[in-house]
């Protein structure tokens, strides 16, 4: 379990034991939803041309299958807790984690920069992801300004480490299937796909701090 800090934001960066829940099921359904129509987006309203497959916002929609994330949920306890010690969160203080939505693509497609409203932090989960064919989240610099001095910096300075990222415009992870990821939900993002043979897919939840422990619902769970 990999607990840094990236730009100043607390990021947790670990992965998921494929064995540990029904990952087949849920991928079989995504897929069978994708198979059905290959851009379900109901969540865009920009100029930016999102042409994703993604749950946000139609999950009502009957014409596609719901993912069971019964078990998925449990595996993601561990993780939560470590992230919760490392950003010092008080002892009364709970998270509220909620699937919040599923991504599937193996056409070329874009899911423009975002954040993640009415949540402290996000979650996106690797289901499916092969690093030959699949493009990784891009997190962009925090700071403003960055375009001009990232490229005359980037050149200067040693940038292996992570503390390093400052230097650079755009950031992501050499990242590989199973790979889980937390940080701030107001850390912008977004995904540029390639064409694929095989589908991209990924499970993005958001987690809610709240007062009290209760107890879990449907999609939601207490650490
Ligand atoms: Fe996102």
């Amino acid at each position: 379990m990999n607990l840094h800090l990236l730009c100043g934001f607390p990021i947790l960066y670990t992965n998921i034991d494929p064995n540990s829940y029904d990952k087949e099921k849920i991928v079989d359904t995504i897929t069978n939803n994708y198979k059905k129509q290959n851009v379900r987006q109901n969540w865009s309203t920009s100029a930016y041309e999102t042409n994703i497959h993604h749950s946000a916002g139609d999950e009502s929609n009957k014409k596609f299958t719901f993912p069971n994330y019964d078990k998925l949920t449990k595996t993601y306890i561990k993780p939560l807790q470590e992230y919760k010690k490392f950003i010092g969160l008080k002892k009364d203080i709970g998270f509220d984690l909620c699937i919040a939505n599923y991504t599937c693509s193996s056409h070329k497609s874009f899911m423009e920069p975002h954040i993640h409203f009415e949540c402290e932090f996000s979650m996106i989960h690797y289901l499916k992801f092969d690093q030959s064919q699949h493009a990784p989240t891009i997190f962009l610099n925090p700071y403003e300004s960055w375009e001009w001095w990232s490229r005359t910096l980037k050149n200067k300075i040693n940038c292996e480490k992570t503390h390093q990222a400052w230097v650079y415009s755009e950031l992501s992870y050499p990242t590989k299937e199973d790979d889980l990821i937390i940080f701030p939900s107001m850390f912008r993002h977004f995904v540029n796909n390639k064409p694929s043979k095989d589908p991209r897919i990924t499970v993005a939840s958001n987690i809610t701090l709240i007062k009290d422990q209760r107890t879990s619902e449907d999609k939601k769970l207490n650490v």
